[in-house]
Parts: structure tokens; sequence; C-alpha cells
């Protein structure tokens, strides 16, 4: 399949590709969090397109994308007052919300779940295309299945280049890491996906808030955001998250990676700022400053890319904080690790 590069919303061909995806082909494009592979949302024969292109399990439902908050009438049952708060609050925005469906939300979005998933990007491209379309939009992240999310257009192009009708580029996305998906189908709403909204943000509006517990990986709990099961955002290399003071666990990566060299496996590590010059593996990948989480999210998905490119054997990251978006951070490298090695065993 040809695959046309869209130069934002000035492109003349963007208009080609709101038609496009109204009519039932696949648009990449990009929003505040990480780019989305949109298809027509009421057309199935579309939305069955998102699953072969990206190799997708067909058990993990996909988001809806609304530009207009009057979109969501024709989706939900009902928009309680819990919801209507968390909507006036952070949309357009990175929350998605959790609603039971209606009958108009074909079965293949949802993945036969009685629930739907929606969410209005904050992003002028992502409304615009929408808007244009005329149409709710389902999209997951435009990466292939398993790897990590794409938040620049040459990630989109690399992974997709050839599945899709259009790629719309729209520059790095702000936030980096995915939108907290929040199930407001039960009073006390829980957080099945930690995100760019964060639990503090959403209980300065609703009160409690409870997470979903299998996000911790501990014990054999099925989560209950079905994409939340796989492992994910893997960089091809096996990834090991060390734990530990900021010390010990340079000082473990160093060993590590020196053993490493003796047998001809190349090492990388991901390191916050503060650390990076005090390594010495092949390659180290800087992805913020652990005093500013929110430039660690924006460069995370990067980072890990990055790896594939320097071709190496094995990858040590460093952990982050879990408070405010750290969660969301330390959410994506725990699904991206085969291993942990804790600060016991350094
Ligand atoms: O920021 C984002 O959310 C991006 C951009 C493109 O909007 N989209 C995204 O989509 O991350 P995706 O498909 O990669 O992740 C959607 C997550 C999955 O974990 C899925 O299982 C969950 O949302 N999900 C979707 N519908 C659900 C539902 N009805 N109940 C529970 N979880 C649901
Ligand atoms: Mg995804």
């Amino acid at each position: 399949m040809k695959t046309i590069i869209i130069n934002g919303i000035e492109d003349e061909l963007f208009h080609t590709a709101a038609q496009a995806l109204k009519d039932g082909d696949l648009v990449a494009f990009p929003t505040e969090t990480v780019y989305g592979l949109g298809a027509n949302a009421l057309n199935p024969e579309a939305v069955k397109k998102i699953y072969q292109a990206k190799g997708r399990p067909s058990d993990n439902p996909l988001i809806v994308h609304i530009a207009d908050i009057s979109q969501i009438e024709d989706l939900v049952l009902e928009v309680s007052h819990k919801a209507k708060a968390l909507i006036d609050n952070f949309w357009p925005g990175p929350l998605t919300l959790i609603f039971r469906k209606s009958s108009k939300v074909p079965d293949i979005i949802t993945a036969g779940l009685d629930t739907v998933a929606i969410r209005m990007p904050n992003n002028p491209i992502a409304l615009e295309l929408i808007e244009r379309a005329a149409i709710p939009v389902a999209a997951p992240s435009a990466n292939l299945s398993g790897r990590p999310s794409t938040t620049e257009c040459s990630h989109v192009i690399n992974d997709l280049k050839g599945r899709v009708g259009y790629i719309i580029d729209g520059g790095p996305c702000d936030v980096g890491v995915e939108s907290t998906v929040l199930d407001i189908t039960s009073d006390i709403p829980m957080i099945l996906r930690p995100g760019g909204i964060t639990l503090e943000m959403l209980e300065s509006v609703v009160g409690k808030v409870d997470t979903d517990a299998a996000l911790e990986l501990k014990g054999n709990v099925k989560p209950r955001s079905p994409g939340m099961k796989y492992r994910h955002y893997s960089p091809k290399a096996e990834m090991i998250l060390v734990y530990g003071s900021q010390d010990d666990v340079v000082a473990k990566i160093n060993e590590l990676s020196a053993e490493n060299r003796k047998k001809g496996i190349k090492t990388g590590v991901l390191s916050s700022l503060e650390n990076a010059q005090k390594y010495c593996a092949d390659t180290v990948i800087v992805t913020g400053s652990v005093d500013n989480l929110a430039q660690v999210a924006s460069g995370l998905f990067d980072s890990l890319r990055k790896f594939d490119e320097e071709n190496v054997d094995i990858i040590y990251s460093e952990t982050f904080p879990e408070r405010g978006i750290g969660r969301a951070i330390m959410n994506r490298l725990k699904k991206a690790s085969a291993k942990v090695i804790k600060e016991t065993e350094i």
C-alpha cells in the first residue's frame, strides 16, 4: 500500500486524508500524548484494518476520539455528574473515560465489552481531522503491537509505512505517554492505566480515585483494561529495570556492563540526566532530569526506540519516582522490561 505523508493542516492533502478517514481508510495522526492510528469508528470494516495494520490482538479494545462534546451522546448510555466534572476539567486532554456503551458503538471497537473508552485529544491537528471527517475516530497508538508507542512522525513511518493510507506529521508529541484510562462506571472512579492526567489531578476534582490492583503486576490479578495484560512498549533488546540508591544503581550497571563487554555483549543504559556521565556502557541514552518528570515522559518512547538504532543486546534502565506523571513513566518501563534487579539484590 502506498502511504502518503501529510505535512500538518496546511498541506493541501489534509482534506483528502480527512475524507479518506471518513470513507474507511486508515490515517495516522498526532495527538498531545502519542500518535494515533485512526479509523472511522462507525464502520466495522475500517476498524478491522486497525487490528490488521498493527498486528493487534482482537481482544484489546480501542479508544474512540471525538472533537466536540456533542458527539458523546450517541456513544454512551449516560454521563454522570462525576463524568461531567472530569470532562469540564480535563477535556480536551490526556484523559480517557470508560462509559457504558450505546448500541451504536460497533463490537469490534470494544472487543465485546459493554463499555466504551472515549477521549477528546488536545491537539489542533487531531481536532481538525476529526471535525472535518465529521465522525468519531477509533484510534490506538500508531505503533506495531508490542513496540514502544510513537511520539514523532519518523517513529510512525518506521512502524506503519506501507500499512496505512496516510500519516500526518505534527512534530513531536508534548506529553509523550498515553492518556490516563479512567473507569467511571462505578461510584469510585478507577485508574486502569496511569497517564497524562495524574491521580493527584483527578482526586482534586472528584475526590477518592482507586487504582486497578493489577497495575502493580503483583500476583495473578487480571487487569480490567485488556491492553495492560500484554508485554508492551518494548525495544528489541531485553530491558532490565534496576532499583536502588543512585550510587548503587550506577555501580551495579557499570559492573554488569564490564562483564557483558568481556562476553562481547553490547550494553545500553537508559539514564537520567543527573547520572549520564557516570556510566561506562556502550550506549547511554538520556531521557531527562529526575527533577523534571514531564520531560522524562516526553522523551521516553523516543529513548526506547533509539536503542534499536544502536543495536544494543541488553538495556539496563534506571527507575523514576512514582509520583505525578512518574506513575505513568514507571508503568511503561515495567511493561517494557523482561526483568528487574531489586534493591536487595545489589
Ligand atoms: O493517549 C492515548 O490514549 C492514545 C492516543 C492515540 O489517544 N491511544 C492509546 O490507545 O494509547 P491504545 O489502544 O494503545 O490503548 C488503549 C487502552 C488499552 O489498554 C485498552 O485495553 C484500554 O485502553 N481500553 C479501551 N477500551 C476499554 C474499555 N472499554 N475498558 C477498559 N479498557 C479499555
Ligand atoms: Mg498502545
